[in-house]
């Protein structure tokens, strides 16, 4: 049988491969610790689960659910915004729920692009970015992000034709991978460059609530001419530690949104009414548990930067996200530094280079890790060293 020729050309999901590594180690008998996936061990808060527990009973929840979500959903996801960003939202159309962000990531190419249009990716950039494109069949150009600019992108450097080309750029700021925040005037840099050159920005932003030392990220919103441009993808897996749940949205430019509908209510049938009710108790009760999840990553953070620079490794301090992104030591690269400690230490990262070549140099560290765990990971990678 013959397959697509976008399947050949489809990698493996990297943490799919990872997940082989670690079983294939614990088939040995090692005590793996994985450092890898950013997926909080700590529960979803309590008042959230009951609320699930409590409209899981109730069957008119059993039926399909609306297509573009519950409309008290979609008007309490209005109602964060305007609190929290001072954004102004329809509910009705400049907002619409999503199974986990991870899939609008992806199906938002088949909203705006053609087989054969470009798309500008940022290098390290979270990998559905890169396989979205393969899926729908859009070419990639990617955005170095460097040290030296501070994981930001320069607009200055992309090609004047492929500018021209390009149908819809990236942009991820708190950055997975880098932890990396937004420079002052990145947004109004990418809504100048979108316009002069017809690009719909997508702004992926999941980790604008986990933030540390008094930083707090803005929405791509918040800017001016942001919602002629673009949209803004806000995942709250993260922030409340529902990553299994599948539920968050996407929100911004009306027309985007809605093209976005059209093809989702072709290919899902949208959220269970009693995970999108327990959403809107997240969203309105009680975030004493995000303000406690920023104290545990920071602790988790300093633990980590201060470990690797007793190393002697120039880590810098994330100011927000899960991760920290950690030059590799001289005479390694991603992939040699990443098998040796998993060799040696039984410890899984990921290789910088998994996200895009200009991650090569690096490799990243998750704190969604039990604090202990933790610890005794970077005692394993201190040790083998
Ligand atoms: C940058 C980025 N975007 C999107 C997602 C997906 O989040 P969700 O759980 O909403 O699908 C992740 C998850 O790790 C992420 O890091």
């Amino acid at each position: 049988m013959e397959f697509s020729k976008r399947i050949s050309s489809l990698p493996p999901y990297l943490f799919a491969e990872i997940d082989k590594k670690i079983e294939e180690k614990k088939a040995q008998g090692c005590d793996v610790i994985s450092l890898g996936i950013g997926d909080p061990v700590e529960p979803t808060p309590k008042h959230i689960i009951e609320k699930l527990a409590e409209e899981a009973q109730n069957t008119e929840n059993h039926r399909y659910p609306s297509y573009y979500g519950m409309p008290q959903l979609r008007k309490s996801i209005a109602d964060f915004y305007k609190r929290r960003f001072s954004v102004d939202l329809d509910p009705d159309k400049e907002v619409l729920p999503l199974i986990g962000s991870k899939e609008g990531l992806a199906h938002i190419y088949l909203a705006l692009c053609d087989e054969g249009d470009t798309a500008l990716i940022p290098d390290p950039g979270y990998p559905v970015y890169q396989t979205g494109a393969i899926i729908a069949g859009v070419k990639r150009e990617l955005m170095p992000l460097l040290d030296e600019n501070k994981f930001n992108p320069d607009f200055s450097t992309i090609d004047e034709n492929i500018a021209r080309q390009a149908k819809l750029m990236w942009l991820c700021y708190p950055n997975n991978p880098t932890g990396a925040i937004a420079k002052d005037n990145l947004f109004e840099e990418a809504i100048r460059f979108a316009k002069k050159n017809d690009i719909a920005i997508c702004h992926d932003n999941p980790y604008s609530e986990i933030t540390f030392d008094g930083y707090i990220a803005p929405s791509f919103l918040q800017y001016e001419g942001a919602k002629d441009m673009g949209i803004e993808f806000n995942s709250l897996s993260k922030s409340y530690n529902m990553t299994g749940w599948r539920i968050w949205y996407v929100v911004g430019n009306a027309r985007i949104i809605e093209a976005l509908g059209r093809v989702k209510t072709n290919v899902d049938s949208g959220i269970f009414n009693a995970v999108q009710l327990a959403g809107i108790e997240a969203l309105n009760g009680s975030q004493e548990s995000v303000e406690e999840m920023r104290k545990i990553y920071k602790k988790r953070r300093d633990m980590v930067v201060s470990t690797l620079k007793d190393i002697g490794l120039a880590v810098e301090e994330p100011k927000a996200t899960i991760y920290v992104w950690v030059p590799v030591p001289e005479g390694y690269t991603s992939e040699s530094f990443a098998t040796h400690i998993l060799e040696k230490a039984s410890v899984v990262v990921p290789p910088g280079n998994a996200y895009g070549p200009s991650g090569e140099g690096f490799i990243r560290i998750s704190l969604t890790t039990k604090d202990d765990r933790l610890e005794e990971a970077l005692k394993r990678i201190k040790e083998c060293l």
